[in-house]
């Protein structure tokens, strides 16, 4: 049940009958204090501007025809017209009952869209970093909530595995195994790796020509060439994959469509585009002038497609990859997810697609662009010598550093128990840190703060989760098995059922900005909202009848099942003690 939705339908059959223009605004928000009801409309000032009448009059006919009957039990017209709806408390007590009966949350799928979701996408010529983590994550916890809402969603994990930086690679390797070593050895450190090669590009007699013989013998195909290329991106491939199992994001090999994927079409895209007067050449390369990007002395933006000897693009891959998935997964929307440095690179992209007609106007392209994670001093996170920090050993701290903590607070678990706790609260931790932040802003990473019990963080989510728990488990109740009535008769119960309630707006949000941060913030304020339940209404004392018992455990059970469904959204496990 959206119960948004449902005052939203109610207010606007209200306005028809009383004879509203069609093209009446429908404001309707929550409220701001609890005083004022959850919700208010807002519709009476906008309709009074576009009919000349009092808005309070305007507001008092709204009251009298809309149908709120078993819905709200006030309605009260305040200020200049606005108006505060109360909800009905048994209302509230059937959509709880109702809510822990589902398996949903009663929360309904919505008609189904396809939706390709460009994420993690790191570069295979080294190792995975920091800059690849928000990506992965935030990509992730998107694709579990457009699933959870019914969408078909295609992930692409668009891998930079081509282009001349290979040539130098290749090279390198193919000398590596001259020399008898194995693949997987010499590539085991793909930052060594990759210095190694460059040092060589830039200072060894002869190397750098034969790394251009290389990028030459890859774009034609050559078979041994071939060959080498497989085995370097089969090893660079599953270092990902590690990366992937460790933090517990759903990308497999199957998702994976990288650059290497639209070579072959590279050349058709440049000759549409030529047909279609849309690239031109210039100094030898083939490009678009953007006139609707043009700098302040009138000059168009230049967006390249071809350099002048005759090589391809970022940029040309990208068009290519719009017209796969426009047209061959007829995807409706697009979402890419990397860093806002992107940002003008996809607005270009986008125009030029569109003039090219390589989607089509209902399909949407969009770009999420996050800012950039950055250490305690401020700057882009580095490691303490100033080298990138790969992705595989922060996560490996994060396990290391909770289990300290872990080890610190609680005696009542075994070694493995112990173990498996601190995986889960270490990785959720470094999760649930980036995902709770608006994604367009840098943020700081910091140990501690992630890491503390207290706050917006995961492991004082983990922690609520279990305390709920231990209710159960203390009053030898299967939480699926609860079917009680639920009457809503304290503030702190009305507070509870009513955040319970609004779940699927957060979702709704989540879905169409792909923000997660408002899917943390709704799950800390769900867990604050149960805790100041349980502190002012007690459940399992003494002195407590049996109706409000059950009516409270059905309040318990329904906020376990809405932090763990909200968590799982998010990719973060969660255990029943810890
Ligand atoms: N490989 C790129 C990088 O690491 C990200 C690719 C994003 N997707 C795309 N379609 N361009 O920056």
């Amino acid at each position: 049940m959206n119960i948004q939705q449902l005052l939203l339908d109610k207010f606007k059959a209200a306005l028809v009958s009383i004879g509203a223009p069609e093209n009446a605004p429908t404001p309707l928000t929550r409220s701001t204090r609890p005083e004022f009801g959850e919700y208010q409309f807002n519709g009476a000032m906008a309709l009074a501007k576009l009919i000349k009448q009092k808005p309070r009059d305007i507001a008092e006919k709204i009251v009298a025809a809309v149908d709120l009957d078993g819905i709200a039990d006030k309605l009260e017209i305040a200020g200049p017209g606005f108006i505060n709806i109360h909800l009905h408390p048994e209302f509230l007590g059937q959509q709880m009952a109702a809510l822990v009966a589902s398996d949903r949350l009663s929360i309904e799928p919505q008609q189904p869209k396809t939706v390709v979701v460009d994420y993690s996408s790191p570069n295979l010529a080294k190792e995975m970093h920091v800059g690849h983590l928000r990506t992965t994550i935030i990509g992730d916890a998107v694709v579990k909530t457009l699933e959870f809402m019914g969408h078909k969603v295609i992930r692409q994990n668009h891998m930079g595995d081509w282009g001349t930086q290979f040539g130098m690679l290749l090279a390198h390797l193919s000398d590596k195994l001259q020399a008898n070593e194995v693949a997987e050895t010499a590539l085991s450190d793909l930052e060594d790796f990759y210095r190694e090669a460059k040092v060589r590009f830039d200072e060894e007699d002869g190397f750098a020509d034969r790394a251009r013989d290389y990028v030459v013998r890859l774009q034609g195909g050559d078979e041994q060439c071939m060959q080498l290329w497989h085995r370097f991106i089969d090893v660079s491939v599953a270092h990902s994959e590690e990366v992937y199992k460790k933090l517990n994001v759903s990308l497999t090999r199957k998702d994976i469509m990288g650059e290497s994927a639209y070579n072959d079409d590279l050349a058709n895209v440049v000759a549409e585009l030529q047909e279609k007067g849309i690239a031109v050449e210039d100094q030898g390369a083939k490009v678009v002038f953007l006139e609707e990007l043009a700098d302040k002395e009138g000059n168009p933006a230049v967006y390249i497609v071809q350099k002048s000897g005759g090589g391809y693009l970022y940029s040309t891959t990208d068009l290519a990859a719009i017209r796969y998935r426009s047209g061959v997964l007829k995807a409706d929307r697009t979402l890419i997810l990397t860093d806002a440095r992107q940002a003008l690179h996809f607005k270009q992209t986008e125009i030029v697609a569109r003039k090219a007609g390589f989607m089509l106007p209902e399909q949407s392209y969009e770009h999420c662009p996050f800012g950039m994670m950055l250490g305690s001093d401020g700057k882009p996170f580095k490691t303490r010598s100033g080298g990138t920090v790969k992705l595989a050993e922060l996560l490996d701290e994060a396990v290391e550093r909770a289990e300290k903590l872990i080890a610190e607070r609680s005696t009542d678990l075994s070694e493995a128990e112990r173990k498996e706790v601190a995986r889960i609260v270490g990785i959720g931790s470094v999760k649930y840190a980036d995902l709770s932040k608006n994604r367009s802003t840098d943020y700081m990473f910091n140990w501690d703060s992630m890491l503390s019990f207290e706050g917006n963080t995961a492991p004082y989510l983990q922690y609520a989760y279990t305390r709920v728990m231990s209710i159960f488990r203390k009053a030898d109740v299967d939480l699926n098995s609860l079917d009680a009535p639920v009457s809503v008769v304290e503030m702190q119960e009305r507070t509870l059922a009513v955040k319970l309630l609004q779940m699927v707006e957060a979702i709704n949000v989540v879905l169409v900005e792909a923000t997660p941060h408002v899917l943390c913030t709704y799950v800390y304020e769900l867990a604050s909202a149960f805790m100041s339940f349980y502190e002012a209404c007690p459940i399992l004392k003494d002195d407590v009848d049996e109706a409000t018992r059950n009516s409270r455990l059905m309040l318990a059970a329904a906020t376990a099942n809405s932090i763990k469904l909200s968590l799982e959204l998010l990719g973060i496990e969660t255990l029943d003690k810890m």
